[in-house]
């Protein structure tokens, strides 16, 4: 039986005092489990990816991953603790404009101290980006940029790989390589964390977690 990587225990984000984005969420994540999550629009589904990627902080509750209670962590401490555990796949992506391609996906490899670049132009090969190495991103268009960030979020082969949307501004060729490569690190037994309002996609989860108005409203799956 796989261990409890990631545990959630009445988990809330109140957001201006009034907006209940999340409501005493439980919730427990295997280690190199795939899990899918759908929902409406507003349901609270790219929160509770910020929570567990330590980009913001519960209002109340308890998030642990690895048996590490991440609430307790002090903001540099989160920030080493997310770039050695979890690779990010958001909404926005944030490239350093004045970097090249390559550039921006060797960039965390730096700050662990182990620069291959070899395996960097491999993985932007495998998202299509092979041909774009040296642009910057303002010279690449959105579902570029993306690639690049999604290239970026693989480099250091995250124990966690957490996706909102992964494949939402890409074209049906470009989204098919980015689920292979998501695929691939699932393989290589690493859990993914999935946002998603596909339900094709959804389905290549082991479990679907489905989100209404800030709380669980189903799980279904393997696990
Ligand atoms: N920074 C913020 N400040 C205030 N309210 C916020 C903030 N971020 C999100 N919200 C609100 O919290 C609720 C949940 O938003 P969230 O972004 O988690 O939804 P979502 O399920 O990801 O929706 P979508 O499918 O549209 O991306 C919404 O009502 C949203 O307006
Ligand atoms: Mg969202």
């Amino acid at each position: 039986m796989s261990k409890i990587l990631i545990s959630i225990e009445n988990l809330s984000k109140i957001y201006d005092e009034h907006t209940i984005a999340l409501k005493e969420i439980n919730l427990k994540i295997k280690s190199g489990e795939w899990t899918s999550i759908i929902g409406p629009s507003g349901s609270g589904k790219t929160t509770l990816l910020n929570m567990v990627s330590c980009l913001d902080r519960p209002s109340s509750g308890l998030i642990s991953i690895d048996g590490k209670n991440i609430s307790n962590l002090s903001r540099t401490e989160l920030t080493r603790f997310r770039r050695e555990k979890i690779g990010l796949i958001f909404q926005q992506h944030y490239l350093v404009p004045y970097l090249t391609a390559l550039e921006n996906v060797l960039l965390p490899m730096y700050y662990n101290g182990d620069v291959q670049e070899d395996f960097a132009i491999q993985i932007l090969n495998r998202v299509g980006m092979g041909h774009r190495l040296h642009s910057i991103p303002t010279k690449l268009s959105g579902g570029e940029q993306q690639r690049v960030c999604i290239a970026r979020s693989m480099i250091n082969k995250p124990q966690i790989l957490i996706a909102d949307e992964p494949t939402g501004n890409l074209d049906q060729k470009n989204g098919k390589k980015v689920l292979n490569l998501i695929k691939d690190l699932h393989d290589e037994g690493n859990a993914i964390l999935l946002v998603t309002h596909n339900l094709e996609i959804a389905k290549l989860g082991d479990s679907i977690l489905e989100i209404v108005d800030g709380k669980i409203s189903s799980k279904n799956g393997r696990s």
